[in-house]
């Protein structure tokens, strides 16, 4: 059996390390230096790297009893989402409470929040300060917040958005630090304890809108999420507790992320902006020219550098045997950058996707299979119409064309956010 290429001994401690700290840039460069697909061999274990789309579809979509998600994901994540989360779950648990959320997001349900998402981008747009050089980033995250409290929430609870984001913030802003900086420790002190502490704040707002829900008729029923869990009926307390933020802990900082790297690179070429505005204003409902843009950005710009899951059975890759006790971060970065799939990478051409042929598990910035992400249909929705709308009403002139690093470690966010320039439509 030929072993996976990368490094050992110390080099390869450095390797993890800094892949923990600086996932983006180091999967980037130690696959210059290995391939697509490599392996950080530590002794006994290793972390395999899978970025060739055939071994991704391997991973994607073979068995998936061989793979468990529970330990590589409560050490960090369990303090905010909690045990029952079906992000830390495994096997049936996993498959129970992903069927029960999933008709959250039904298609009827996601078109009945366009309004509400244009009137919040709309509200962001009609703030912004003309004529000046901003930061678009900030105003972006909190707007994608709201978007994504109320679509959980429902308008009822709009006055809330931001106070329920801010109780959430320390324990978001937690895990996307370093790792180092993440260490697991029972202590009340340190910003382990203020992401607890922010947990707990939440809970105790999200149980009061629990019980008035309860306690009101059924003939109140709203579109949103957390009526539609409710109406699940199958979900312990906890449970739906634990849906609940993870469904906040996935949705919010993923989607801001996409919608920083999406306004930077769509603004950045005029040709592709006023595509975007001569498409919105000819009032087509479903944007293919907008939709195209944000497949591009998230193709080049993927929200996370990397997803993880621990083998608990070996199993074979393509030449390669992986054995029982390795993590699988399989990179939708390393595939949606592979000149093989994508002539000339990193250049930014929507219309690539416009005649819709795309090699297969090439572009998979939502992963795929029965692990795939759950909030696929909102967060496209959202990035949509957040190209489409700012397009429509305003030109924005990037600070730089440069394309900036990457911060962050679980989701990877530009350095420097979003400084652009907003002018009136021309
Ligand atoms: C651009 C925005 C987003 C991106 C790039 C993204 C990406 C991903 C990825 C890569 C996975 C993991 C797949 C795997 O490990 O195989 C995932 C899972 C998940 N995502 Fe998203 N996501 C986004 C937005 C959202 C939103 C808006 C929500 C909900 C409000 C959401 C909810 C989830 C959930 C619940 C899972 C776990 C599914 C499971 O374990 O079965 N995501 N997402």
């Amino acid at each position: 059996m030929i072993e996976i290429p990368g490094p050992h001994g110390r080099a390869a401690v450095r390797a993890a390390r800094a892949m923990l700290n600086r996932p983006a840039d180091t999967i980037e460069e130690l696959a210059a230096s290995y391939g697509r697909t490599f392996a950080i061999h530590l002794g006994p274990t290793s972390i395999v790297v899978v970025g060739d789309r055939e071994l991704v579809k391997v991973v994607l979509t073979g068995p998936q009893e061989q793979f468990r998600w529970g330990p590589v994901f409560k050490l960090p994540l369990g303090v905010f989402v909690g045990p029952t989360s079906m992000l830390v779950s495994d096997g049936d648990d996993h498959a129970r409470r992903r069927a029960l959320v999933q008709p959250a997001f039904a298609l009827r349900r996601l078109q009945s929040w366009r309004t509400l998402i244009v009137d919040q981008l709309d509200e962001m747009i009609d703030e912004l300060p003309m004529n000046e050089q901003v930061d678009l980033a900030p105003r972006l995250q909190t707007t994608i917040r709201r978007i994504v409290v109320r679509v959980l929430f429902g308008a009822d609870l709009a006055a809330g958005a931001d106070d329920i984001g801010e109780r959430l913030a320390p324990a978001a802003e937690y895990l996307n630090r370093p790792m180092g900086k993440q260490i697991p420790h029972p202590f009340p002190w340190g910003a382990r304890e203020r992401a607890r502490a922010s947990r707990r704040s939440f809970d105790a707002r999200l149980d009061a809108e629990i019980a008035r829900r309860r306690a009101a008729s059924p003939s109140d029923a709203s579109d949103d999420v957390l009526d539609a869990l409710l109406a699940a009926d199958g979900l312990t307390e906890r449970e739906l507790r634990d849906q609940v933020v993870s469904l906040i802990g996935a949705g919010f900082d993923t989607t801001t992320a996409s919608a920083s790297w999406l306004v930077l690179r769509a603004a950045a070429d005029p040709e592709v902006w006023t595509q975007l505005r001569e498409e919105a204003d000819g009032n087509e409902r479903t944007g293919r020219y907008a939709e195209a843009v944000v497949h591009e950005s998230l193709r080049i710009h993927p929200a996370g550098a990397y997803a993880p899951r621990l083998v608990a059975k070996s199993f074979a890759l393509g030449p390669y045997r992986v054995r029982r006790g390795s993590a699988i971060a399989w990179s939708p970065l390393l595939t949606g950058r592979d000149p093989a799939s994508w002539p000339d990478p990193m250049r930014f051409d929507p219309s690539r996707h416009l005649d819709g042929d795309e090699p297969e598990y090439a572009w998979v910035p939502f992963g795929a299979g029965s692990r795939s992400c759950l909030g696929f249909g909102l967060a496209r929705l959202n990035l949509t119409l957040v190209a489409s709308r700012l397009a429509q009403r305003v030109d924005l002139s990037p600070a730089s064309r440069e394309i900036p690093g990457v911060v962050g470690t679980v989701t990877g966010h530009p350095v420097g956010g979003v400084p652009v320039t907003v002018t009136a439509r021309r």
